[in-house]
């Protein structure tokens, strides 16, 4: 479909976003077991190889948010096909979201989920508030990385990649 509108239906914008098939994160941030938080989102984008810059964006009425602002920290966990259930546990409203959840500290003692298939660890070095969501840019201070398969989203559901037959 091919429109030109002003004012768009919320569901099928979504829809439209949701087409663009990404990687899953889970982003945590807070250095004390009471101000530890932790995101699903698949809005992280790589932004610039030097300086190393990512991005993610958090809805601006997240409880996490105020975390994410005192730590000046985050970090990008990305997250395999075999931690489907992370995902899912960081993006309900479950009371410890960390419970059961290993981790290990990392720089500032904040949150590095184990076996990931890549960790990033940020310092924030933007903050803006783009109309609903908070973007954040951070600087990669440190990273892990195995080769393992990523958890994919596309559509408004889980899928497993596969390379494409060149045929
Ligand atoms: C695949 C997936 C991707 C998501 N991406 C984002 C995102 O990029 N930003 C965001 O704010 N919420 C995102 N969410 C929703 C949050 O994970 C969910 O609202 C979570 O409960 C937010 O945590 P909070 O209650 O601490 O704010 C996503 C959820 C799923 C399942």
């Amino acid at each position: 479909m091919n429109t030109q509108r002003t004012a768009f239906d919320a569901r099928e914008l979504r829809n439209v976003f949701g087409s663009f098939g990404t990687g899953v994160t889970v982003v945590t941030s807070g250095q004390a077991a009471s101000r530890r938080v932790g995101v699903t989102a698949n809005s992280f984008s790589s932004v610039s190889l030097s300086p190393p810059i990512v991005s993610w964006s958090l809805l601006a009425a997240s409880p996490s948010l105020d975390v994410f602002d005192r730590a000046g920290r985050f970090v990008i966990n990305i997250l395999s096909v075999d931690q489907l259930p992370l995902s899912r546990r960081f993006a309900s409203s479950v009371a410890d979201k960390f419970e059961g959840v290993a981790f290990t500290p990392g720089l500032e003692g904040l949150p590095v989920l184990q076996d990931c298939v890549a960790t990033i660890e940020c310092r924030t070095t933007e903050r803006l508030l783009v109309g609903d969501h908070v973007l954040f840019l951070g600087q990669v201070e440190n990273y892990t990385y195995q080769r393992k398969p990523s958890l994919l989203f596309c559509q408004g559901a889980y899928v497993q990649g596969a390379e494409c037959s060149t045929a």
